[in-house]
């Protein structure tokens, strides 16, 4: 049986601040179910949420530091889970890697440096675990110092280096590199260094036996000078070992027939509920209960996701019959701008401002329309949702918005093959004028409600994309 220790920094229901979580809770279920032994590594941090028990296992000394192992599973399931506690670097409340005021966290690159050093004793099997990982499965640059650490062991395992998000690199000054204490040989430009900056992400891209990313134009988008922020020359030079496969999602917990934080539950054959949603929706933002399409966003309110652009269409969009709904958090200019508006519309436009995972859930099942208007999205999962919730997404061609959302022209209107809008440009205008065109369909009940149908049908689970990592495994 394959053993693989899948090392990240989050993984829901565990702690979440974004898609990474949500694949780091359902893709190792899925391998699981492929037959591989798979277990995850990741800090015990103050805010993880769970009622399965916690055993300590093992103390493992690196860098003149000692760190608990700790055992506990999945939430539900049968993956196990080792938590490494160092209550020096990891107790503190909130989200793992910014502050109340969205600014990172000050001793970031100490702390993951420890992770990816402690990860590193257990796939060498130095962690008193008893268990000897064939492939090291890492993540974002929390982990990329791990395929680096790796690379200087005689006989270590394989190694995978996901990457979920180009923007996020860790980069940090030579000044804490000296204070980290890591091996000389690793400081250097084809190794860690960049530019004369710590860069954990390329401990990742440049050590790891293969590099993955989340779906296929955003492995071809990395490789350009627009999404690679200075790593495209290496992204394009590793080209052989770089592949790009979709992410998946938990079609259980995303399920409208079974969802249990909505309001009616529903499917393709009984869409007509999902308007009770709609209701709910309403009546818990007090917006007027009226059949006029709703917009949801969901969101981390920052750059990479358009905000600006939506912000730009706002004024615009709120003269027009519908209302919009939006859930996020992020910048404060953003959360700012976007409550100011909703002071002057109330009743046309609600927010929430916060992290609330059974909004979400409400959210995608009430609402009409789905914005991501994302400058650049890897892959998203919330397009994904949307179409399981029949909530039709507008998207920009970007990433796996790309590769997932099939544009409502008359030929896939026509072949039942469309499953939302797609604009090119990441500009207002374009978004407006596809935000119109969604309108003009949406008048025509037949049409919209093929498009959510054919959104609904689709197989999003991990099924397809587990075999792909199955099959770049076995090369390994
Ligand atoms: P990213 O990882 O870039 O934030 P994804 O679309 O991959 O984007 O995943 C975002 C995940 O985080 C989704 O599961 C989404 O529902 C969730 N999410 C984002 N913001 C919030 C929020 N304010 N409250 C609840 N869930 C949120
Ligand atoms: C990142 C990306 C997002 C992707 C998620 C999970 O946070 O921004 O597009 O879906 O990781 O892979």
């Amino acid at each position: 049986m394959k053993k693989i220790l899948f090392v990240t920094s989050e993984a829901h229901p565990l702690i979440k601040t974004g898609g990474l979580a949500d694949v780091s809770g359902s893709l190792p279920q899925a391998l699981a179910g492929q037959g591989v032994d798979v277990r995850l590594i990741m800090p015990k941090y103050q805010a993880i949420n769970t009622t399965e028990e916690i055993y300590y296992k093992s103390t493992v000394r690196v860098n003149n530091a000692d760190a608990n192992i700790l055992e506990t599973r999945l939430p539900g399931t049968q993956v196990l889970v080792w938590l490494v506690d160092c209550p020096e670097f990891f107790d503190f409340p909130g989200n793992p890697y910014v502050d109340e005021q969205g600014i990172a966290r000050a001793n970031s690159a100490e702390r993951f440096a420890l992770f990816c050093r402690i990860a590193v004793e257990v796939a060498m099997n130095r962690g008193y675990l008893d268990w000897t990982p064939d492939i090291i499965h890492c993540n974002d640059w929390q982990s990329g110092l791990v395929p680096a650490l790796l690379s200087l062991e005689a006989s270590r395992p394989a190694t995978v280096f996901t990457i979920h998000n180009m923007a996020y690199q860790g980069l940090f000054p030579k000044a804490t590199w000296d204070l980290l204490n890591l091996p000389r040989p690793l400081w250097n430009p084809d190794g860690v260094e960049f530019n004369g900056l710590l860069s954990f992400i390329k401990g990742g891209l440049a050590y790891a036996d293969r590099i993955t990313t989340v779906s296929p134009t955003y492995a071809r988008e990395i490789q350009t000078a627009d999404f690679g922020y200075g790593l495209e020359g290496l992204l394009s030079h590793r080209y052989d070992n770089l592949t790009g496969i979709i992410n998946g999602i938990d079609a259980d917990q995303w399920n409208p027939e079974t969802d249990p934080n909505i309001s009616e539950r529903y499917d393709f054959s009984t869409l007509n509920k999902k308007k009770l949603n709609k209701i709910a929706l309403q009546n818990q933002h007090s917006l007027p209960v009226d059949n006029i399409p709703v917009f949801a966003i969901i969101s981390r309110l920052v750059e990479q996701k358009g905000i600006d652009l939506i912000l730009e269409c706002l004024p615009e969009m709120l003269t027009l019959p519908l209302q919009f709904v939006l859930l996020g958090s992020g910048e404060k200019r953003f959360e700012q701008q976007l409550s100011h508006l909703a002071e002057i519309y109330p009743d046309k436009m609600a927010i929430t401002i916060g992290y609330d995972e059974a909004l979400a859930h409400l959210l995608e099942a009430g609402a009409d329309i789905f914005l991501m208007p994302s400058r650049f999205e890897p892959c998203g999962l919330n397009q994904i949702y949307s179409q399981r919730y029949g909530t039709v997404p507008i998207v920009r061609k970007t990433g796996g918005l790309a590769d997932i959302v099939v544009d409502a022209i008359p030929e896939t209107l026509s072949n039942s093959t469309a499953t939302g809008f797609v604009f090119n440009e990441a500009t207002s205008g374009a978004l407006m004028e596809t935000i119109k065109r969604a309108l003009i369909v949406h008048s025509q009940p037949d049409a919209w409600k093929q498009l959510q149908v054919s959104g609904m049908q689709k197989d999003y689970s991990w099924n397809n994309s587990a075999k792909e990592y199955m099959a770049l495994y076995d090369q390994l």
